[in-house]
């Protein structure tokens, strides 16, 4: 059993209490890989903004448990070498079974996730109680859904989203002990949200319903990639194929930042930006072949990409 805070990390409660008050979010950057966690230690301590670096199952598979372990330790280790040791959350993005999320607390996560979504009220009750039951003992946090995200969760594809019924989530809350709830109020996974000429709209009116339910109790949203058309651009005039998207506004999200929504998770986004800087190498520079020289340029356009969303979507600067 490896405790989470003997690797320096912190769970998410503090940081949640703080946010809701101060009208911004936490950045939760999936990663996977080395890059990417640079970019947004980096990022993060450029604008002073905390984190939580958040890793899914699928990831944890590519990556190894153990390295991952490390390399959040490490990241707390570089924070303070880069010169302000920002407070992290190593978090499990869409925790499936009780089981994932007992391993990955004994592994040294710091907050779990466990999305009994797609499971009928009285399951996903259920399964998040145990969940909670078990993370609690270790004083780590646990985040919970209610309602069903359009596009792919879990490998479960949704084509229409399922809003979270306001009327639930007072007894949810309650009957599970949760310490954030992720909801679905329009937002939805991937890169793929949205044709071109279509209105994303973030439900405000039903996250305002929420909090009048339970006040000052952390809300989380998922899928809230913007999916940047200048990005799509490049990736497709150095040769990407992507099929014209577009993805929630930046605007509407700086909205929700401010209500109870304190934490926001970014995936795709970021995998956009690493893809556009080495497609650009690959075609200016065919002859390159030593990695150094196309995922140095992926790591900075994905710090660029981060410090945009912590100073201008998140809020979350200066906070840490
Ligand atoms: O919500 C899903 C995240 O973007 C993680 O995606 O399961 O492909 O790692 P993944
Ligand atoms: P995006 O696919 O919109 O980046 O959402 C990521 C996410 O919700 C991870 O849990
Ligand atoms: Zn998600």
């Amino acid at each position: 059993m490896v405790n989470y805070k003997d690797l320096g990390l912190v769970n998410s409660r503090g940081l949640f209490a703080k946010a809701i008050t101060g009208g911004y979010a936490l950045p939760a950057f999936n990663f996977n890989n080395m890059e990417q966690m640079q970019a947004i230690i980096a990022a993060c301590v450029e604008t002073k903004s905390p984190v939580i670096l958040q890793v899914s199952s699928g990831a944890r598979k590519y990556a190894n448990q153990t390295l991952l372990r490390y390399m959040a330790q490490g990241a707390v280790a570089y924070a303070k070498e880069l010169g302000f040791a920002v407070p992290v959350v190593l978090h499990l993005d869409h925790g499936d079974t009780l089981e994932l999320c007992k391993s990955c607390i004994e592994y040294g996560f710091s907050s779990v996730m466990i999305d009994g979504s797609h499971h009928p009220y009285e399951k996903n009750v259920e399964l998040t109680a145990q969940v909670v039951e078990y993370a609690h003992r270790y004083d780590v946090t646990v985040e919970g859904e209610l309602g069903v995200l359009a596009g792919i969760e879990d490998d479960v594809k949704a084509e229409h989203h399922t809003y979270t019924q306001p009327e639930e989530v007072e007894d949810f809350v309650k009957k599970t002990g949760v310490d954030s709830l992720a909801i679905s109020i329009g937002t939805s996974h991937g890169a793929f949200k949205f044709k071109p000429g279509q209105k994303p709209e973030i439900r405000l009116d039903i996250l305002a319903e929420i909090e009048q339910r339970i006040p000052g109790f952390p809300i989380v949203l998922h899928g809230a990639s913007s999916v940047p058309q200048d990005i799509v651009a490049e990736i497709n005039h150095y040769g990407g194929r992507l099929k014209d998207s577009i993805g929630i506004p930046e605007d509407q999200l700086r909205a929700a930042a401010k209500s109870a929504v304190c934490k926001i998770n970014i995936d795709s986004d970021g995998r956009l930006a690493m893809t556009a800087a080495i497609r650009k190498v690959f075609a200016e520079q065919p002859a390159e072949f030593d990695p150094r020289k196309y995922l140095g340029p992926a790591r900075d356009k994905l710090k660029a990409l981060y410090i945009h969303k912590i100073k201008e979507v998140l809020g979350s600067d200066d906070k840490a």
